[in-house]
């Protein structure tokens, strides 16, 4: 998508055998910076410190960052090394583990001379592979949002609610929950985007408000509080979320709040779509409350930061100091409350019958990669 009308992917390698370029999303909105990764350590601490961060970006750097650490060491206990790194990067979303089966596996049947290529060409296809796949998401998830329109007449804006950043921020490009109202919107279709800030971290304030302002969608700020209320009074169409994880059963996991979301519009008989590419399945778990859920730093929740009127980007405490905080940073959306899974392939029930219609191989085999 674009940033200042110039399009850009959330990581890239400069060159052949060079590094690989990341935006730093930690600094976003007050900043555009673009980060160089050039070790194993580096990819690992971008990931853990949310430089990066979303279920499908995750997975596209843990396998950039395999690349990263054959380059330094491509040896059997290299590679051992490189996979136990990255995986102890962030527990919740699955992809990271699914890319680092799928590219160490390889690397694993390859001699250590030719790791660093098979690496790198396996990383640039996951990157590539991702793009299809969300833009797949959009297509079929842009037909909802177009039905939606067409049944109220096509009188107004549809009305979108989302919470955390699923956007193209959170995967190489286009985004699972913003790839439909991307594509919606630009086939014409009115839409109009209520961003949930989702604290602690704000990515709904500091990312998916961005990235839509960027690409010119309309969108509207709201504290995380105010979803049910705006249910309630029949001011959403929709919900769409992503996901870091989804379990054969159609079990969700995604951002600490959706849940909550998640039974406001159940109350409110508000539709509540989840979108999420086939290697954000977990076909090894039928349900949810087996999902590791990553327990952050109390920090998150004392202190906040943002840009002072000097300009400068400070952070400030919130709490009384010494206060003890609690951080899990997902919850789980059971899938009697998902009105629909959108993946590319289609739209589905969220129940291992959905799942399995759609991914009949994986279903099958449930835990073969
Ligand atoms: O902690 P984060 O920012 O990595 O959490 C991201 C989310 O919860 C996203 O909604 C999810 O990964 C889906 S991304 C397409």
């Amino acid at each position: 998508m674009k940033v200042q009308g110039r399009p850009y992917r959330t990581i890239w390698q400069e060159s052949e055998g060079g590094d690989v370029s990341i935006i730093d999303q930690t600094k976003l909105p007050h900043e555009f910076s673009v980060v160089r990764l050039g070790s194993l350590a580096e990819a690992a601490h971008a990931i853990r410190a949310m430089l990066v961060r979303g279920a499908p970006l995750i997975g596209a750097s843990a396998a950039w960052g395999l690349y990263l650490g054959m380059r330094e060491d491509s040896s059997d206990a290299g590679l051992a090394e490189a996979c136990e790194t990255l995986l102890a990067t962030r527990p919740t979303a699955v992809n990271l583990r699914w890319a680092i089966e799928r590219v160490g596996g390889a690397l694993r049947d390859t001699a250590a001379a030719e790791r660093v290529a098979v690496a790198a060409r396996m990383a640039a296809e996951i990157c590539d592979e991702d793009v299809d796949i969300c833009r797949s998401i959009g297509e079929h998830g842009a037909e909802v949002i177009r039905s939606t329109w067409e049944k109220g007449g096509r009188a107004k804006p549809v009305q979108i609610m989302t919470h955390c950043n699923a956007g193209w921020l959170a995967t190489v490009d286009w985004g699972t929950a913003t790839a439909p109202i991307y594509v919606a919107h630009e086939a014409g279709v009115p839409v109009h985007v209520w961003v949930d800030e989702t604290r602690p971290r704000n990515q709904g304030a500091s990312l998916t408000a961005w990235e839509l302002g960027e690409h010119g969608v309309p969108c509207t700020l709201i504290c995380d509080n105010a979803g049910g209320h705006l249910m309630s009074r029949g001011e959403v169409d929709l919900l769409i979320t992503g996901t870091d994880r989804t379990t054969a059963n159609g079990d969700v996991a995604n951002k600490i709040g959706t849940y909550l979301k998640a039974l406001a519009a159940a109350d409110n008989r508000v539709p509540f779509y989840v979108a999420l590419p086939g290697p954000t399945i977990d076909w090894t778990l039928d349900d949810g409350a087996r999902i590791p859920i990553e327990e952050r730093g109390a920090e998150e929740v004392t202190r906040i930061a943002g840009r002072a009127e000097s300009g400068r980007v400070e952070a400030v405490d919130i709490a009384p100091p010494g206060c003890s905080a609690a951080n899990p940073a997902f919850d789980v959306t059971p899938a009697r409350l998902v009105t629909g899974l959108i993946t590319e392939r289609g739209i589905c029930e969220a129940s291992q019958g959905g799942l399995a219609g759609l991914y009949p191989e994986r279903s099958r085999g449930k835990a073969a990669s």
